[in-house]
């Protein structure tokens, strides 16, 4: 009984998500909570030997038979987003659930020091490719389609606080969360729901260099171990603590009248005090 309630809740079964940057650290495990959910899974990112690796751990995680395929999809491009979201329903008959997890950080440095050309880059990856390109072709597809679908953007603590030295990803991560209630506004009526979730700090490929000075002994660099300092939780988070907030965003049983949030996952980052 207690199991039937849940899986009426939270249960995935026979819908479809396409994560985007779903090789990623972040993604890749958002990605498994879905499937262990039920989903099918199809995931973006720039090569298919990338989102493969995602594809690899969920099938080692649930066997063979769980569904995931992994795309070749470069998310800076309309057209290739919606001949993605094509393909995914063709496979599986519907797509259900966005979650737009590409996106990252380059490096800090002084506003006077800023270098431009990584300016431009952070800020269209973690905007345009990172929420809006997707966000776009997929809820154009639901419209068409009559799918009351649910899309999950990626924030951060940089789109609450001025973090020092980020300047581009900042200001990206600010505008997802804008879009983010911009969009849920005019897609309610239609039924498409929009969250995003802000995690705290996450160790992945795209922060490590800021966060930590030795891989091998764990050596944290000032910055993270002023991270820690600030997390009320004293640690950096595991990508699997996602998952519970994940689920209940992107189902629209457990979320159905959860519309325009950016949920913090920070372990008390943003409450912190002296
Ligand atoms: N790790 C953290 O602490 C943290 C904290 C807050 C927010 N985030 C956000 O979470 C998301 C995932 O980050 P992560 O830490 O897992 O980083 P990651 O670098 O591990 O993953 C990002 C993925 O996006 C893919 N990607 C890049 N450009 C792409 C494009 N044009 N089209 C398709 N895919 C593309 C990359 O290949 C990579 O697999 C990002 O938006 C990041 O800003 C991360």
């Amino acid at each position: 009984m207690a199991n039937a309630y849940l899986e009426g809740l939270f249960g995935l079964e026979g819908k479809t998500a396409v994560v985007t940057g779903g090789g990623g650290v972040l993604g890749g495990k958002m990605a498994l909570a879905l499937a262990k959910a039920g989903a099918n899974i199809v995931i973006w990112d720039l090569t298919e030997e990338i989102g493969n690796r995602t594809v690899t751990l969920i099938k080692e995680t649930l066997g063979a038979k769980a569904q995931a395929v992994a795309m070749a999809i470069d998310c800076s491009s309309d057209e290739s987003a919606l001949a993605g979201f094509k393909t995914a329903h063709d496979k599986f008959g519907s797509v259900d659930i966005l979650i737009n997890g590409a996106g990252g950080n380059r490096g800090k440095s002084p506003l006077t020091e800023v270098d431009m050309k990584t300016f431009e880059f952070v800020l269209k990856l973690n905007l345009v490719i990172g929420c809006m390109v997707p966000m776009k072709a997929y809820t154009k597809y639901c419209i068409e389609n009559k799918i009351k679908g649910s899309v999950l953007n990626i924030a951060s603590m940089a789109a609450h606080l001025a973090l020092s030295g980020v300047w581009a990803y900042s200001a990206a991560k600010s505008a997802v969360m804008n879009l983010t209630k911009q969009a849920a506004c005019e897609l309610a009526p239609y039924g498409i729901r929009v969250n995003a979730i802000s995690p705290g700090f996450f160790l992945a490929e795209q922060n490590k260099a800021l966060l930590v000075e030795d891989e091998k002994t764990g050596k944290l660099t000032p910055r993270g171990q002023a991270v820690i300092a600030h997390t009320p939780f004293g640690r950096f988070g595991e990508a699997e603590e996602l998952q519970g907030a994940i689920l209940l965003l992107v189902n629209n049983s457990a979320g159905s009248f959860i519309t325009g949030v950016t949920l913090p996952i920070d372990g008390g980052y943003l409450v912190s005090n002296i």
